[in-house]
């Protein structure tokens, strides 16, 4: 099967997923969305309110912000994949709950098996724990602690996968102050 055959299945799949409670409350699944031979994928955490009412991942006001932050390393979100680790929005933008990471999990997992990128940037704590432990690393990280540190899992397997942890650009919507440092920890990204 082609690639482009393969994404639009799981989409499809993904589509009329009811795995988990997140399906009776949703507006409409956000799969993901941007180029699908790029070699770096965005994870974020769960869609909100805009993403749920458009389908698209960060179409709100962190959206802005993540967009803002590509431009300072000279990117686009066209250039890149985005997705989140949890495809329906959480009610009142909640944490997602482990039950609803679990269900959610093998979508993720399949959209980088297909993607294949060489930079996989988390945003936030959700993703970058989601992250690594897909790739057998310890999921125990404090995102204060490593954000802007950059995993490499070891093996065959997972070569040329590179791991970056970022807060989430929504921390910027709540604390200007913060747009500072986020922009010192994208700037990781340009530099892999
Ligand atoms: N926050 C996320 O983590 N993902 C989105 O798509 C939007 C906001």
């Amino acid at each position: 099967m082609v690639a482009a055959v393969k994404w639009q299945k799981l989409e499809e799949r993904c589509l009329r997923c009811n795995d988990c409670g997140l399906a009776s409350s949703r507006t409409q699944v956000v799969f993901g969305s941007g180029s699908l031979v790029s070699r770096i994928m965005l994870v974020g955490e769960a869609p909100g309110f805009n993403e749920d009412r458009k389908g698209k991942p960060f179409c709100g006001r962190a959206g802005a912000v993540l967009d803002e932050l590509l431009s300072t390393i000279n990117l686009d979100r066209r250039q890149v994949y985005i997705t989140n680790v949890v495809k329906c929005r959480p009610p009142g933008n909640r944490d997602p709950m482990p039950e609803e990471l679990v269900a959610c999990s093998p979508y993720l997992q399949e959209q980088i098996e297909l993607l294949q990128p060489e930079v996989i940037a988390c945003l936030g704590r959700f993703s970058l724990r989601t992250i690594l432990r897909f790739f057998g690393l310890s999921p125990e990280v404090s995102l204060s602690q490593v954000h802007g540190q950059v995993f490499t899992p070891e093996g065959d397997l997972f070569q040329t996968v590179q791991i970056v942890a970022l807060f989430h650009p929504a921390v910027a919507t709540y604390r200007p102050e913060a747009m500072d440092g986020l922009k010192k920890d994208f700037a990781v990204l340009a530099k892999i």
